[in-house]
């Protein structure tokens, strides 16, 4: 994957117009400057979503989507920040993966060396000391194409990588960098089964290496953590898997490798795995924009179980459906196939329980159901599950369900159940307006940042006055902000929108501030109370540390120095304190 300069990127956004693109997908009408068409990211029914052709940016204030012409067509399309540029680069004429000129000279040889390092491995299995290793394979019924469509290969400790990549002019330096050399210059895997790890592009990118003849502490051994290799970031099997989607748009996910090589072998390609880590939100980003189905199928024993049970509390706010699979007798998904077979699997995968019977199961785990108290408390919990579906014919079926397996009457449960969401309404309402009103600082930051992107004056009065924002996400905003006016001289939300596109934190931030209706016209006496407002905070950060300082300290002389200080903070001389 070409790395694009922001100069190419912008030059692409300027090429392009935003209303022209979103009117492919949504229907636009003219109002006023904007136009206005349905929000393709939330169930909007009347148009609340404004395209700005002045700012080339696009606006939902129902929902708050927001961002430029790329990040519309990325998530809508479901695909890379990166690769809508691309689609969008060659409809403008900018053909980026071509032109030489047009791609960053910068060239990193990371991904040339695994490249390389890669086709060693795979080259070294079929030698003759590889011998053990094809047999431990074979013995594991992975068949040789299965072996070519992974890249399967074998690291041998007489063979060594860093040798090789040494001989080709790579240093020793970079070799460590990118996690194939230690620290003694010797190679990092030696006799292990090797597994390429790609990123989500499809660049390989780290290796995941298991023993097969020797004894070791560690049964997979994978890279450490590089500039490109983010173990919270890779999906293993992502780049194939999203290729399979078009069908079912439904993905699998597994813990293991193998489990994901396994059901290719038959037939099952749609399938990712975590690799034995917990799902972090930014598999959730990736996840919530590769599908709208997500299976959950890991271990069946009880370390799988929890995987599930954080996984679903991750996902459950994306909008995606979410299904989990139980694999009986602690079971992996490898294991499972190759005892039961491809259609038992299949079957396993159709019957995959929704979150609530999911729970439902799982709450009646160390629960006596023969005992009425047992019972008792297993439908309290299980109402509390219920209330958070919002399909009220779900709802309704379950209710029922727990009616008849229990045997009690079904008035009974509904009573408690709509008992339960009269009193979690009040608390959910109280909840909302606690998140949505930011206090006063929060909101002094937001607007400066809104309005140091539409002034230099304000820029510069933030840059010279407010040393420090109190929100890091806004402190790191606003030095992002600064930077890239000093760089280009100009800032342009929608150009800028690109160049923060790298942390979707930051975009996130942006995008909130961005989608807040904060009103276009400003004056510099509000700027003024804005960086008051900042500075006070700090002011009462420090009288509250002193305050404290002030009760622990037992001697009254320090004790009055104590106060002497917050006084002087506050803005009153010593000398007025008689009053
Ligand atoms: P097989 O034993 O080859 O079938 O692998 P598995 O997928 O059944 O392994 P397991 O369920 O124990 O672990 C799930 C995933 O976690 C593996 O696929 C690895 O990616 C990872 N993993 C397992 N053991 C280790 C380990 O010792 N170190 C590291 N770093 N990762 C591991
Ligand atoms: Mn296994």
């Amino acid at each position: 994957m070409a790395y694009i300069s922001n100069e190419i990127i912008n030059e692409i956004r300027n090429r392009t117009d935003i209303v022209e693109v979103v009117s492919k997908y949504v229907n636009l009408t003219k109002k006023g400057k904007n136009y206005i068409g349905v929000c393709p990211f939330h169930d909007d029914h009347s148009p609340s979503m404004s395209v700005s052709p002045e700012k080339q940016i696009f606006t939902c204030f129902s929902c708050g989507a927001t961002g430029n012409v790329f990040t519309f067509v990325a998530d809508f399309e479901k695909i890379s920040f990166i690769q809508a540029v691309q689609l969008l680069g060659e409809k403008a004429g900018i053909n980026i993966s071509n032109s030489d000129k047009l791609v960053d000279n910068k060239k990193d040889d990371y991904f040339e060396i695994y490249e390389l390092a890669n086709k060693f491995y795979q080259n070294s299995l079929f030698t003759s000391l590889g011998k053990n290793a094809v047999e431990y394979l074979e013995n594991r019924k992975i068949s040789k194409d299965t072996i070519k469509k992974f890249g399967i290969g074998l690291s041998i400790q007489k063979v060594s990588l860093t040798d090789y990549l040494v001989n080709k002019k790579y240093s020793i330096q970079k070799l460590n960098d990118i996690g194939l050399t230690n620290d003694n210059g010797k190679d990092v895997f030696i006799n292990r089964i090797m597994f390429p790890i790609y990123d989500l592009s499809g660049n390989p990118v780290a290796f995941s290496g298991r023993i097969y003849n020797t004894k070791d502490t560690s049964k997979y051994v994978n890279t450490k953590e590089t500039d490109k290799f983010k173990k919270g970031k890779i999906l293993y099997n992502y780049h194939i898997a999203k290729e399979h989607l078009k069908k079912n748009d439904t993905v699998i996910i597994m813990e293991g490798q193998m489990d994901v090589i396994r059901a290719s072998t038959v037939g099952i390609n749609n399938c990712i795995a975590t690799m034995g880590t917990a799902l972090t939100r930014d598999h959730r980003n990736v996840l919530k924009n590769m599908a709208d189905n997500i299976i959950l199928c890991f271990d069946g024993d009880t370390a799988g179980e929890k995987a599930t049970l954080s996984a679903i509390e991750l996902l459950l706010d994306t909008g995606v459906n979410i299904r989990i699979v139980r694999l009986p007798d602690n079971m992996d998904p490898d294991e499972y196939i190759l005892k039961e077979g491809k259609d038992a699997f299949l079957r396993q995968i159709d019957l995959a329980v929704s979150v609530i019977e999911y729970k439902m199961e799982i709450l009646k785990k160390d629960k006596n159901l023969g005992d009425a108290r047992d019972i008792s408390n297993y439908i309290n919990s299980a109402i509390k599950e219920i209330a958070n579906e919002k399909d009220d014919i779900v709802v309704e079926l379950n209710l029922k369900k727990i009616a008849t397996n229990f045997n009690v009457e079904y008035e009974t449960i509904r009573k408690k159940y709509d008992d339960f969401k009269t009193k979690n309404r009040v608390i959910k309402k109280e909840e909302i307006k606690v998140k949505k009103t930011y206090d006063r600082y929060r909101k002094a930051e937001n607007n400066l940042i809104y309005y140091m992107l539409k002034s230099s004056t304000v820029l510069n009065m933030v840059e010279k006055r407010v040393g420090y924002f109190p929100t890091k996400n806004i402190r790191d905003l606003s030095n992002e902000i600064i930077y890239y006016f000093h760089k280009y001289g100009i800032i342009n939300v929608a150009d800028f929108i690109s160049y923060i596109s790298f942390s979707d934190e930051l975009l996130g931030t942006l995008k909130d501030i961005l989608a807040m209706n904060i009103k276009e016209d400003f004056q510099v006496e509000e700027i003024e109370d804005y960086i008051f407002v900042i500075s006070e905070y700090y002011k009462k950060k420090k009288i509250d540390e002193l305050t404290k300082m002030m009760k622990e300290e037992k001697d009254p002389l320090k004790q009055a120095k104590i106060l002497g200080e917050i006084m002087e903070i506050r803005g009153v001389r010593k000398d007025d304190t008689r009053n």
